[in-house]
């Protein structure tokens, strides 16, 4: 049977790079998609050296409606594309008041808008013919207002919610859908974001990171966090989450609000 083809956004380098890598191992041939064609088209020719597959790349910027169309399109009009890794994003130094709305708009439509809209363009094709998989590029920082990332965080949290949502609805249709949940991974996310240097935390290397996520994958994991060694705590934060749903059918407010 021929290997479904697999899009990539945010392919050009980083975590995405590194998934375009490991699967045109796994013998799939792949679709590019970022904004810089130069650095995606030394990869293509790299890996179709290396592993014999077809490379196809699709420049866009993913926060220009137009050029996201085009990516919407080839994904619901490829019949061979089975899987999408929605993994483009970035990050928005600063704290919440000295960052613009500008900056915060274009952060969301990347983290945000982009993944629900090429989900999107696929998910039906998939579900129609009953096989293929969504991977979805998280954060553990969307589990982690602490963490003084908020924007960042929310739209991450928008990603997690929207997985395990498509994971319920489209599992039933034989589409597998995955959160990936990183926590800081060496690079260059953080330098774009304008981090300083001086006060990164400790960093997974991104070969780990990829790696660990795909174990994940071929396990069918909702929701892999390569870096949470204790995966009890996750069962447990989960469940806790799903103990409140019988409580959320009451129609009395709770005796706490009573005027
Ligand atoms: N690194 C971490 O510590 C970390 C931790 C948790 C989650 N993540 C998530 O992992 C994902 C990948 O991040 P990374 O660490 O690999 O970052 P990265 O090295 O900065 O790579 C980001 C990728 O997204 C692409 N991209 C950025 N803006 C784009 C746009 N407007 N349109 C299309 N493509 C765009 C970039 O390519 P071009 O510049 O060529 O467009 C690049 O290929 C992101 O969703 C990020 O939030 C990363």
């Amino acid at each position: 049977m021929t290997k479904p083809t697999i899009l990539i956004t945010g392919a050009s380098t980083g975590i995405g790079a590194t998934y375009a890598d490991r699967f045109a191992r796994r013998g799939h041939d792949l679709v590019l998609v970022a904004r810089d064609e130069m650095r995606m088209k030394a990869l293509a020719d790299q890996l179709r050296s290396e592993t014999g597959v077809a490379i196809n790349i699709l420049p866009a910027d993913l926060t220009r409606a137009d050029e996201l169309a085009g990516v919407e399109a080839r994904l619901r009009d490829d019949d061979r594309i089975g899987i999408l890794v929605n993994n483009a994003g970035a990050g928005l130094g600063g704290r919440f008041i000295d960052q613009s709305a500008d900056a915060i708009t274009q952060l969301i439509a990347l983290n945000t808008t982009s993944v629900a809209r090429l989900a999107s363009a696929v998910a039906p094709r998939l579900a129609a013919r009953g096989d293929g998989a969504i991977i979805n590029i998280g954060s553990v920082v969307g589990l982690a207002p602490e963490l003084g990332m908020s924007v960042y965080g929310a739209t991450k949290a928008f990603v997690l919610f929207l997985s395990q949502g498509l994971s319920l609805e489209l599992g039933p249709q034989g589409v597998y859908v995955q959160a990936v949940l990183p926590a800081a991974t060496r690079t260059e996310l953080w330098g774009r974001a304008g981090a300083d240097e001086a006060t990164l935390p400790p960093m997974m290397d991104v070969n780990d990171l990829v790696d660990a996520a795909l174990v994940g994958f071929d396990k069918r994991e909702v929701v892999s966090i390569p870096p949470l060694h204790d995966d009890a705590l996750w069962d447990a934060f989960n469940g806790a989450r799903q103990a409140m749903l019988p409580g959320f059918g009451q129609t009395q407010p709770a005796p706490r609000y009573a005027a």
